[in-house]
């Protein structure tokens, strides 16, 4: 159905030499800014030197955190927010890619918060404020740049959870395609599985008569699957990189899912559960775990959807539906394969002993229902055999 509010209040300046904004923006908001990158990609490609001298030109004050790690842990965040706090930061710029983002967002949140930011992880505390927060995008993946979402790992509990805020939401954002040509063609490919699972997590749901953002999604969907192998040959590649910057906004800033209320997010959960214990990039296990979980969930209530996304988005004319659902599915899996993605989980070193355990965590996100996902709700012994099948 679709009745929505739709509401973005993230300023996009998008395209060669956004930076020039960046002074000009931040002093809207504030003066004094804590600056939070990871571990150190924008120091060899020039992004840092390029982001100190507009916060120079802007006479703006501002204190460093470095090392923000893949899938970022609280610790970050903790040291992060004590730095706000000791010396009276009023603004937040994130320069990196979803995992920077994604700390310095809880960050932003835990300056103006007496306790421990994990609270707001647990969800044993909401978030209330959070100083103003802008970013520099460097990879495209998460969307983490346009919408209200960080994910945050803790080494000690090897918990891998989700915090959701309008006020993680950025003011603004910077997205230079020419910032990513030095993304390297493993974190590029996950980058596109991962923009292109965000879209299936909302695409495939049961929701009747949402043919504007079931569209949207196979066009965003269409535009990975021409760029992404371009973005891999040529890394430098301008126009190839711009399509594939926007569509990571596109795909998780809430536009494809309007009206739907819902998304499935089942691969998600499972995944964030093996990257909670393995050092496994997200989008590299989300592309392994995908057609394992596609082939799951096809059924005859599930057919007509597969149907729609053989047709529209691969372009499978031959065949009965059943065929053109199955054929979709393959085709999504040597897409992947293409994109050079190892496709099992032992290839990242997931060792099978751990599974159940992996199947079982998954299900804390389940909230009372016994089930995750949406599209076909999956028991803990459906989510172990979808393990069983990528292994
Ligand atoms: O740390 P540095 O040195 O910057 O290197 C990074 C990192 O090693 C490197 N990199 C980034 N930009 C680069 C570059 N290398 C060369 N040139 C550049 N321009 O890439 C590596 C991976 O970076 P990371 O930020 O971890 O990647 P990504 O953007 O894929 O973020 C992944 C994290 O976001 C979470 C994931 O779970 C994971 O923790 N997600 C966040 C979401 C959100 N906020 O909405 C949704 C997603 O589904 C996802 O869960
Ligand atoms: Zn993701």
């Amino acid at each position: 159905m679709l009745n929505f509010t739709y509401d973005i209040p993230t300023r996009i300046f998008f395209g060669r030499n956004q930076i020039d904004y960046l002074s000009g923006e931040i002093k809207k908001y504030g003066s004094r800014t804590l600056m939070v990158y990871g571990g150190g990609s924008i120091k060899k490609n020039g992004i840092y030197d390029a982001v100190i001298q507009q916060l120079n030109e802007g006479n703006i004050f501002y204190k460093e955190l470095p090392g923000v790690k893949p899938n970022p842990s609280i610790s970050s965040v903790r040291e992060g927010s004590g730095l706000c706090k000791e010396n009276k930061l009023d603004f937040v710029l994130a320069v990196g890619g979803g995992s920077t983002l994604d700390c310095a967002k809880v960050i932003s949140a835990a300056a103006m918060y007496e306790g421990d930011p994990w609270d707001f992880v647990t969800g044993k505390a909401v978030i209330q404020n959070a100083l103003p927060l802008g970013t520099v995008l460097t990879l495209s993946a998460t969307g983490s740049e346009m919408n209200s979402g960080a994910v945050i790992s803790n080494e000690e509990t090897q918990d891998k959870l989700p915090v959701l805020s309008d006020y993680l939401k950025p003011r603004f954002s910077i997205l230079d395609p020419a910032y990513t040509f030095t993304v390297n063609p493993y974190y590029t490919a996950a980058g596109v599985a991962d923009i292109m699972s965000h879209i299936f997590e909302q695409y495939f749901v049961q929701i009747p008569f949402a043919d504007v953002p079931d569209r949207m999604c196979e066009a965003l969907l269409k535009v990975c699957i021409k760029y992404g192998p371009v973005v891999i040959e040529n890394p430098e590649d301008y126009q190839a990189r711009a399509n594939i910057m926007w569509a990571s906004s596109l795909a998780l800033n809430s536009l494809v899912n309007l009206g739907k209320v819902t998304g499935d997010w089942a691969v998600h959960f499972i995944e964030h559960e093996i990257s909670a214990i393995y050092d496994v990039t997200h989008g590299i296990g989300l592309a392994i775990l995908i057609p394992h979980w596609m082939e799951y969930v096809l059924s005859d209530q599930t057919l007509p959807k597969f149907v729609d996304y053989g047709k529209n988005v691969w372009n499978i004319r031959e065949g009965s539906d059943l065929e053109i659902a199955e054929n979709s599915i393959v085709k999504t899996y040597n897409f992947f394969r293409s994109l050079g993605i190892p496709m099992h989980l032992r290839d990242v070193r997931v060792d099978e002993k751990r599974l159940d355990e992996i199947a079982a965590r998954a299900m804390r996100l389940d909230f009372g229902t016994g089930t995750i996902g949406q599209f076909k709700p999956l028991k803990k012994e459906d989510i172990l055999n979808i393990l069983i099948h990528a292994a």
